[in-house]
C-alpha cells in the first residue's frame, strides 16, 4: 500500500491531491470477457469485493435529481438485487424522497478499489414499502 504524502510538505492543494495514490487496484478484465446480463456481472463483482474484504462493498452513490434539474448525490447503502432491479431504503422526506417523487430517475454507482472496478446502474426509479416502513424502497436500472 504507497503511503499519504504529508500534505504540510507540498507547496499548494493542488499539488498534494495529485500526489495522492491512486487506481493502484488490479487492472479491469477486457470487456469482451464479460458476462453479457449486467446483474450477472454486478453479483460477481460485489462477491468478489466481498470476498476479498472490501469494507462495505455493498455502500454506493445515490445520484438524483430535483425538481429544477439540480443533480444531488449521497452514500447508501444497497438493500437487495431482483429481477425487478436494485434495491435500497430511505425516508420520503428527505431531500432524496423528494427528489425521487419530482424526478423518478436513480443512478447508482459503486466502487471496488482494491479491484480497480467499478459499476454504474441508472434508470427509472419507484417506490415500494417493504420491510420495514415507513421506510422507502426504490429501485432503479
Ligand atoms: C456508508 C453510508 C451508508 C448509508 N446508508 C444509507 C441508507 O441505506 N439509507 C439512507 O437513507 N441513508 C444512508 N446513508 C446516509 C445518506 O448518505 C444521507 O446522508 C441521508 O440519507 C440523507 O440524504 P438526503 O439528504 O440526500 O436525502 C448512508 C451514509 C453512508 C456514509
Amino acid at each position: 500500500m504507497p503511503t499519504t504524502p504529508d500534505r504540510s510538505s507540498f507547496p499548494d492543494t493542488r499539488a498534494w491531491i495529485r500526489a495522492l495514490p491512486a487506481l493502484g487496484g488490479e487492472t479491469p478484465p477486457p470487456v469482451d470477457t464479460l458476462p453479457d446480463a449486467p446483474t450477472t456481472l454486478f453479483l460477481d463483482w460485489i462477491t468478489q469485493a466481498a470476498a476479498a474484504g472490501v469494507p462495505e462493498p455493498h455502500a454506493a452513490a445515490l445520484s438524483t435529481v430535483d425538481a429544477e434539474g439540480n443533480p444531488d448525490a449521497r452514500f447508501l447503502l444497497l438493500k437487495d438485487v431482483t429481477e425487478q432491479g436494485f434495491w435500497f431504503s430511505g425516508d420520503t422526506r428527505s431531500p432524496k424522497g423528494r427528489e425521487l417523487a419530482a424526478n423518478a430517475v436513480a443512478a447508482l454507482s459503486f466502487y471496488w478499489r482494491e479491484q480497480g472496478r467499478q459499476v454504474r446502474v441508472r434508470g427509472p426509479s419507484s417506490k415500494a414499502i417493504r420491510h420495514s416502513p415507513p421506510a422507502t424502497s426504490a429501485n432503479g436500472r
